[in-house]
């Protein structure tokens, strides 16, 4: 009898799709404004040329060995995709020893997310986790939330630093996103939520009856999530200053940005355009990626996100500099289909393709795929 069971991520999105109101997946699904860019994170992997094969497909990255090199990243609010949200995620990523990087705006605890690698392989063996946070104008507030993720177990903090302000993101704006009652950005509320006395961002837009009322909410809200006055030589001090974990950058998209990430001391970077949520023109990150590493040069880990949705472009990315990579949305589709389980069927998937990918182009090995896996199109395009 043949098998219901997805084959593809984008199978895996079609269930999903079915199973999730319309305004959560078009909020997981959306990028900004004409969705060029987050259309052609996807796209332009078609324009470099398929090959390659199988075998050993570990990684080593930040003194970790993982069996794929492939992270989870960070996406807000999972808890709207399935009822365990986050949870359910950190347990395929537990179960099948993966990285896993938790946002800070995540509708579970960090301190619950990362039980599930106690529960599981214990903190020594198992995979690490990373905890994603946004700098607030007022540096001072986000200390109690990076002493939580050290005390707690993360190894490293990814800073994201592309969205001075958030992005237009078109259909939020038309339908906003409610949270239903119970599910609260819990991370953050804590720390930099609402002012003494007011009542949570949550309650604000819940409530919100008219569009402005919700604008000037969000504004509120993001007027205490996000920084537009970071400065290279403010931040990486003081999170050094108040934090032994690794420091990485997450949202380069210039080599002159990589550079001064490494100048400034970061351990790793991630090359990402924020899914296409944020700036709506800027090049794909696939096709931002080589310059970055030609200034890279080997010198910081590069990680890379953006449009992944086969096996086959995690080699192309690693062939065009990349170290590891990390996969958004098909997280969340894997998530809305079948909690855990969901998670580690697209996990299972990439893992098939990026195997049989590497078996066909002749590697056996992740760390000998380089530019010679590469030809360019006959249109002269990468
Ligand atoms: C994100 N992303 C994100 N990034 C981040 O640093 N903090 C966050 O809270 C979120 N939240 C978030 C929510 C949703 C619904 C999406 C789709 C994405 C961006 C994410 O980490 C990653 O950069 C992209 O999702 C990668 O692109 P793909 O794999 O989704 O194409």
């Amino acid at each position: 009898k043949p098998s219901n069971d997805p084959i593809t991520i984008g199978q895996v999105e079609l269930l999903a799709r079915q199973k999730l109101p319309s305004q959560v997946y078009d909020y997981y699904a959306s990028g900004a404004d004409d969705q060029r860019v987050k259309d052609s994170n996807t796209a332009d992997f078609d324009e470099v040329l398929r090959d390659v094969s199988c075998v050993d497909t570990s990684v080593n990255i930040l003194g970790h060995r993982y069996s794929l090199p492939i992270g989870i990243a960070p996406s807000a609010m999972q808890r709207l995709a399935s009822p365990g949200g986050e949870k359910d995620v950190a347990k395929a990523a537990s179960s099948m020893g993966l990285n896993l990087t938790l946002s800070s705006n995540s509708t579970t605890s960090l301190e619950d997310v990362i039980k599930t690698l106690h529960e599981s392989n214990g903190l020594k063996s198992g995979p690490r986790f990373w905890f994603q946070i946004y700098l607030p104008s007022n540096l001072k507030l986000s200390i109690p939330l990076i002493r939580r993720a050290e005390a707690a177990g993360y190894q490293a903090l990814v800073l994201t630093v592309d969205s001075p302000v958030l992005g237009s993101r078109i259909n939020e704006r038309q339908t906003p996103l409610v949270l239903p009652k119970g599910i609260e950005l819990v991370n953050i509320a804590k720390s930099h939520g609402p002012s003494p006395g007011k009542p949570s961002f949550n309650r604000i837009l819940a409530d919100a009856r008219t569009k402005q009322q919700y604008d000037e909410g969000l504004r509120e809200a993001e007027g205490k999530a996000n920084n537009a006055s970071l400065t290279w030589d403010s931040t990486i001090k003081f999170l050094r200053q108040t934090t032994n974990m690794k420091i990485i950058l997450k949202g380069i998209m210039a080599p002159e940005d990589a550079e001064l990430a490494i100048k400034h001391g970061v351990d790793a970077i991630i090359v990402s355009n924020h899914g296409g949520r944020q700036l709506d023109c800027v090049p794909s990150t696939i096709k931002a990626l080589p310059e970055i590493a030609a200034a890279v040069k080997g010198k910081v880990p590069i990680i890379f996100d953006g449009g992944i949705r086969h096996g086959s472009d995690i080699l192309k990315a690693l062939a065009l500099g990349a170290d590891f990579v990390l996969v958004g949305r098909p997280i969340l589709w894997g998530l809305a289909f079948k909690g855990t389980e969901g998670v580690q069927t697209v996990m299972n998937i990439l893992e098939r393709e990026l195997s049989r990918t590497m078996a066909l182009a002749g590697t056996a090995k992740i760390q000998d795929i380089d530019a010679s896996f590469l030809r360019r199109s006959v249109e002269g395009r990468l």
